[in-house]
């Protein structure tokens, strides 16, 4: 996620733009937050207008979404302000609408915004990823201890969504009223945050309000904090988030990077003398054997061959069959 670092910003001091992407409705405009200019990823506020319909389909891209202001009708289901929505890339969602006209924050994790007309899933799409909750109403607050060291008491959050093997994470977090945290933070991974509601303060940044917003890669500074009347966002990390903690405002990047592997070294020394010896790297990384190996069944073709998520059956659309030997694909 090679995004530049954005911030301070707020996408109300910005214009809507009309989508005039392939695939989607009139009646969708965004203001563009973040992007990726080598991959197309990007996060959107997007305003739909009233009357405004989506037909049935799926993006190249893994994206998530949640409903900042407004009602977003989707298929049978009416989401209202909080619902979140985890899209792996291909899954086919129905028709979305919405009558009054709504808000919705969207990120497009691995690609360009693009809408596939179909009311299938590609036959490569990791349905059983895709998950939805309302957040506001049917999930309670946690602690925000997720990370040691944590943040100071009264930083709240909701875990959205986590990769098991990455530790990115998407979450809402909330700073309650008076909050306060007077130390200097960075982190190995980028980090991003969208003000859903309310206003915090950042020592190098100045005041976050609604719709502010930031895009900020690993190592730079942030902290002290501060919310007079506490705030409720939408997080995310792209890696494993550990806080580095210190009091020196004037710390530089490649310093903090330097004091990150300096930890490392102190916590982790077979590990960090492994990693830096240059006899085994491979530029896509060291081989992960659980990726990797060999396993019992393993069709090498990993989609559900049977099922739609309608409850039809696989009808191979995607142009290959199970039967001819000289097919690239093999369910055996
Ligand atoms: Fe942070």
């Amino acid at each position: 996620m090679a995004r530049p670092h954005i911030e301070p910003f707020c996408d109300r001091d910005v214009h809507f733009k009309n989508m005039k992407l392939p695939g989607f409705s009139s009646g969708m405009s965004y203001k563009m937050l973040s992007l990726d200019n080598d991959t197309g990823a990007c996060s959107m506020t997007v305003q739909l207008a009233g009357g405004y319909q989506q037909p049935p389909g799926f993006s190249w891209s893994e994206m998530e979404m949640i409903v900042i202001e407004g009602e977003l009708q989707v298929g049978e289901k009416v989401c209202r302000k909080g619902h979140y929505f985890y899209i792996p890339a291909g899954y086919a969602m129905p028709m979305m609408t919405t009558q009054q006209g709504c808000l919705v924050l969207m990120m497009y994790n691995t690609g360009e915004p693009s809408l596939e007309p179909s009311t299938q899933h590609h036959a490569l799409a990791q349905v059983d990823l895709f998950h939805n909750i309302d957040s506001y109403m049917d999930l309670p607050w946690a602690m925000g201890n997720v990370t040691k060291p944590s943040v100071a008491a009264g930083c709240l959050i909701k875990l959205l969504n986590y990769n098991p093997i990455s530790h990115a994470m998407t979450f809402l977090y909330c700073m309650t009223p008076a909050f306060k945290q007077d130390n200097i933070s960075y982190h190995d991974c980028a980090e991003e945050s969208y003000h859903l509601w309310g206003t915090s303060w950042m020592m190098q940044f100045g005041e976050v309000p609604t719709g502010g917003y930031f895009w900020r890669p690993a190592y730079i500074n942030h902290g002290a904090f501060a919310s007079e009347y506490g705030c409720i966002a939408l997080g995310r990390v792209d890696s494993k988030l550990f806080n580095y903690f210190h009091y020196n405002p004037w710390s530089t990047p490649i310093e903090n990077q330097n004091r990150a592997g300096a930890r490392l070294y102190q916590r982790d020394p077979l590990l960090y003398k492994w990693a830096i010896s240059y006899d085994h790297n491979h530029p896509h990384g060291p081989e992960d054997f659980e990726q990797t190996m060999q396993r019992r069944g393993d069709s090498g073709h990993e989609h559900d061959n049977e099922h739609h998520s309608d409850g039809t059956r696989h009808d191979h659309w995607h142009g290959h069959n199970h039967h001819n030997p000289d097919s690239p694909h093999h369910h055996d």
